[in-house]
This record gives C-alpha cells, sequence and structure tokens, in this order.
C-alpha cells in the first residue's frame, strides 16, 4: 500500500482563496485586516519564516508590518513596541516571532499581546480557552493539521491519535484539538519508555518533534494518518520532516509532506486567524 498524499500547499491555495475573499468583504467595509510580525536578532531560519508571513498577507490582501530589531534589543523596549501595537487600531493581529534572544523573557512578552490579537495563540488566555474549549485563537500549526484531517473527511471519534512531542506550540495544543474531537490522546514524547509500542496503536500520528526519523514505518500500523510537523536538515543539507517518508508512505493510508506539507498550512491558517481578529474587531 502506498499512502495517499494531503498537500498542504494545494489545501492552502484553496482556503487561502476564502481568506481572500473575506480580506475584500471587510476592506468593503473599510477595514483592513492587519497583522503586525516582529523579529528580534538575525536566527536565519526566523528571517525565512517572517518573510514568507509577511509576503502571504500581501498576496492575500492582507496589510502587514515587519518590524526587525537588533538582537541587542532590550525586554523593556520589545514590551513598549508590543503595547503600542496593542493600541494600534490598523493592527488585528501580533505575532512576535520566537526564539527571542535569551535576555528576554518569551513568556512574558507573550502575555504582554492583547489576547484579542494574539492571532498566534501562544497566551495564557489562549490556552486556556483551547482547554476549556471557549472561542479563541489556536496556534496556527496544530489547527493547520486539523485542517488538513478535515479535508480528508476523517472522522476522529474514538479514534486513538499518538502525539509525539509536547511542546506548548505544538505537543499539547495538538492533543487538546484532538480530543475536543472525541478522539482518545496519547502524548509520548523524550522520555516516553516505548515509542513504537504506543504508535502501533495509533490510527493517526502526529509527529512534532524536531528530529529526523522520530517515525519509521515499522512503528506504524497499516492505513494509519501520518502528519509531520517536523522542519529539519538532512545529513545532506536538504529540508525533511520526522517522519521518514520513504518507508512510512509504504505503509501509512494518509501522509503529509515535507516541504509541502504542515509547512504552508502554519501561515495559512495565521492569514485566518488574522482575519478572524479582525472580523471580531467589526
Ligand atoms: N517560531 C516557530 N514557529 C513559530 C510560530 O508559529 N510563531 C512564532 N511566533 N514563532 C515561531
Amino acid at each position: 500500500m502506498t499512502a495517499q498524499l494531503i498537500d498542504g500547499n494545494a489545501l492552502s491555495a484553496q482556503l487561502r482563496g476564502d481568506v481572500a475573499r473575506r480580506a475584500q468583504a471587510l476592506r468593503a467595509q473599510g477595514i483592513t485586516p492587519g497583522l503586525a510580525v516582529v523579529l528580534v536578532g538575525d536566527n536565519p531560519a526566523s528571517q525565512v519564516y517572517v518573510r514568507n508571513k509577511v509576503k502571504a498577507c500581501q498576496d492575500n490582501g492582507l496589510h502587514s508590518v515587519l518590524e526587525k530589531y537588533d538582537s541587542s534589543m532590550t525586554e523593556e523596549q520589545l514590551l513598549a513596541r508590543v503595547e503600542s501595537l496593542n493600541q494600534d487600531p490598523k493592527i488585528h493581529g501580533i505575532l512576535v516571532q520566537l526564539p527571542l534572544p535569551s535576555h528576554i523573557d518569551a513568556q512574558k512578552v507573550i502575555e504582554a499581546i492583547s489576547p484579542a490579537k494574539d492571532v498566534d495563540g501562544f497566551h495564557i488566555a489562549s490556552a486556556g480557552a483551547l482547554m476549556t474549549g471557549m472561542p479563541g485563537f489556536w496556534p496556527c500549526t496544530p489547527y493547520g493539521c486539523m485542517k488538513m484531517l478535515e479535508s480528508i473527511g476523517y472522522e476522529l471519534r474514538g479514534k486513538h491519535a499518538v502525539v509525539i512531542g509536547r511542546s506548548n506550540i505544538v505537543g499539547k495544543p495538538m492533543a487538546l484539538m484532538l480530543l475536543q474531537k472525541d478522539a482518545t490522546v496519547t502524548i509520548c514524547h523524550s522520555r516516553t519508555k516505548d515509542l513504537k509500542a504506543q504508535t502501533l496503536q495509533a490510527d493517526v500520528i502526529v509527529a512534532a518533534v524536531g528530529q529526523p526519523n522520530v517515525l519509521t514505518a515499522d512503528m506504524v500500523k497499516p492505513g494509519a494518518v501520518v502528519l509531520d510537523v517536523g522542519m529539519n536538515r538532512n545529513g545532506e543539507g536538504k529540508l525533511c520532516g520526522d517522519v521518514d517518508f520513504a518507508g512510512v508512505r509504504q505503509v501509512a493510508g494518509y501522509i503529509t509532506p515535507v516541504p509541502g506539507g504542515v509547512g504552508p498550512m502554519t501561515i495559512t491558517m495565521l492569514l485566518i486567524n488574522t482575519l478572524q481578529a479582525a472580523e471580531r474587531s467589526a
């Protein structure tokens, strides 16, 4: 069996079409949805990510501003910038790119963002809303994974989902979203004793560790759905995920590629969250 691909580029193109239409409708009411992206320091991966986020806004009728600061920026200065963006009526969403330089307390900066503009969904208020099933912004990467499952008409109720990774950005919110859809959810991590014993039970596997080949073909139940959140460079410098794609695609029912899988969906969900923030403000 060869798995069917879930094409994140194709799904993103479709969803971004809806985004562009909704943005146009808002502009007709005199509101241009606006996203502020703040980058501190010169992390090369972050530079690429923020460029892609800003470009996606421009391509789909959203206003965006990119604020770049030297790594010597102080925490106090950054908090002041965030406060000013909180007050800016042209800005509906604020994203402070992580990681931040080590002298800045990232959580403190995240908590300074107004929850109404927290389009990353990292604020403690957003996390609490997700946990309790209240309305709020969902973190973009796991939200994109949910859209991918929805796109194949996958019914999660009663299924066993295994999430590998427990970060605040992906693993934990992913588990909560799957749980909200009535899946039975297991979270695995670096201290899990027998990862393979867990993944072999899974109908859905989300790999979000940041390490190549965390999931290999022998760890996957035939027909399972495999979502690969990883974004790594292999020995030859080529982009790869956390999943041994060539092997696992021979066993899985569905699989997301890297690149062209979850990555573009993350940016698409950021656009959707920003639109939602603008619509709520209207
Ligand atoms: N760094 C890696 N992923 C993300 C993300 O989704 N949002 C922000 N703000 N920083 C990140």
